[in-house]
């Protein structure tokens, strides 16, 4: 079926949610606190809207967080509603691990879809830096199996050392796959002002780096990051007061899977992330050939890779070969994180979901500076919790 075909316009479809508005702050280890990094994402987002848009009319807001190191288990929602000026107004905290901001999209999108608010504000944010290493080991173990794994010693970066162990055994030549994937992403990184890491890295420099848990290095995982980034999501209709380049949510799908690795059917397929994929592509009026590019969740670079082929762009094992191809990079025919991925534009937990649809918003309106793509029409956004344990993807199209 042609292109033409598949795409159906905008006016064709009922109550879909746009984004008119985005907000980031810089990501790194911040002196800043979780308030007023909420509280610059928000203003930001708002203040992004072309034809301006007054708070008042903001009729809920989700908040994606984990909460690490303990700084607001309870009640991070009252926060939201006083940094962004909301009083009165329902805000939900949404915690799925990495995921969170992923699910508080689908929260958002949701409340626009059944009508409960025509303007709703979607908000994630982490403080993950002033902690110590051992309380940062501990929160970092949270959204893994505790009961199990993590009692028996295995840290997050361990678990992504399995499945990379993995998936080398049954493709070697991934092991150069995955210093490609850390050499491409800190390259997008250093064109975003906004990246924890702006620096340029080598092959070489990625082979020397200190070993975390094999066959992982330095340079294989994504750093402890402070950061928040929000986005603001409007029904159709009061979508066009706002702009006349929404993004529109064309498809988004979610799912969950066992939580321990050990549990799994396979270690190097996400079940979670497919069947995601596969409830985002029902709904959306184009298939894989539209997208421009790809937000994938790659805390870890051996996760970049699983992405691309759970997300139905390689077949088992293909993602090695299409990263090897330049494929995946900025100038490749399937540019894959063209803002650092988590890898180098770093991942503060709750954040890592909404940053991923700021990137989105700025690349499909052109409006991403020198690591723009060009003529970015369609993207796909995909957030993953835990090692595969829940997952979003979400499908966007310029208006
Ligand atoms: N990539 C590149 N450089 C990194 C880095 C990363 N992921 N993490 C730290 N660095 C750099 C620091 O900037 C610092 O550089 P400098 O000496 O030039 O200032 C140096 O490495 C040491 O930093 P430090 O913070 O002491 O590193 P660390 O050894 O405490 O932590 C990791 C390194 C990889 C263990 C830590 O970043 C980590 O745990 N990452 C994974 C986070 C995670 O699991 N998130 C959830 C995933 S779902």
């Amino acid at each position: 079926m042609s292109l033409d075909k598949t795409i159906r316009k905008a006016t064709e479809v009922g109550h879909r949610a746009a984004i008119v508005g985005a907000g980031h702050t810089r990501f790194g280890a911040l002196d800043a606190g979780p308030r007023a990094l909420l509280r610059e994402a928000i203003d930001r987002a708002v203040a992004s809207v072309d034809r301006g848009m007054d708070r008042s009319r903001i009729g809920e807001a989700f908040v994606a967080t984990l909460g690490f190191g303990g700084w607001q288990i309870g009640n991070v929602a009252a926060v939201v509603a006083e940094e962004a000026g909301l009083p009165g107004v329902p805000v939900t905290r949404v915690e799925n691990a990495c995921a969170s901001g992923g699910f508080a999209l689908l929260a958002g999108v949701r409340a626009i879809e059944t009508g409960a608010a025509d303007l709703v504000l979607v908000a994630g944010v982490e403080k993950m830096t002033d902690v110590t290493n051992a309380r940062r080991r501990y929160w970092l173990g949270v959204s893994g199996d505790t009961e199990w794994e993590r009692s028996a010693g295995l840290t997050f970066a361990g678990v992504y050392g399995l499945l990379a162990s993995r998936y080398l055994h049954d493709h070697p030549e991934g092991q150069d796959a995955l210093a490609a994937v850390a050499v491409k992403n800190h390259e997008n990184g250093a064109l975003n002002p906004n990246a924890h890491f702006q620096k340029r890295i080598t092959r070489e420099d990625v082979g020397r780096a200190p070993r975390v848990a094999e066959p992982l290095g330095l340079y294989d995982c994504c750093p402890v990051s402070d950061g928040a980034a929000a986005v603001l999501l409007a029904a159709p209709e009061p979508a066009k007061s706002f702009t006349d380049t929404p993004v529109f949510v064309e498809g988004i799908g979610a799912a969950s899977d066992r939580l321990a690795v050990q549990a799994r059917d396979d270690l190097v397929r996400f079940a979670a992330t497919r069947r995601a994929a596969e409830a985002a592509f029902r709904h959306a009026p184009f298939d894989r050939s539209a997208i421009a590019l790809l937000e994938v969740h790659d805390c870890f670079t051996i996760a970049e890779l699983l992405a691309l082929e759970d997300l139905g762009f390689a077949g088992p094992g293909g993602a090695a070969a299409l990263t090897l191809s330049g494929a995946t990079a900025r100038s490749g025919r399937l540019p894959t994180n063209p803002d650092g991925g988590l890898k180098a534009k770093g991942h503060p937990i709750g954040a890592t979901g909404v940053s991923q649809v700021h990137e989105v918003f700025l690349q499909l309106r052109g409006a991403a500076g020198p690591r723009q793509v060009p003529g970015a029409e369609r993207a796909l956004a995909h957030n993953v919790g835990g090692a595969g344990a829940s997952a979003t993807v979400a499908l966007f199209q310029r208006g």
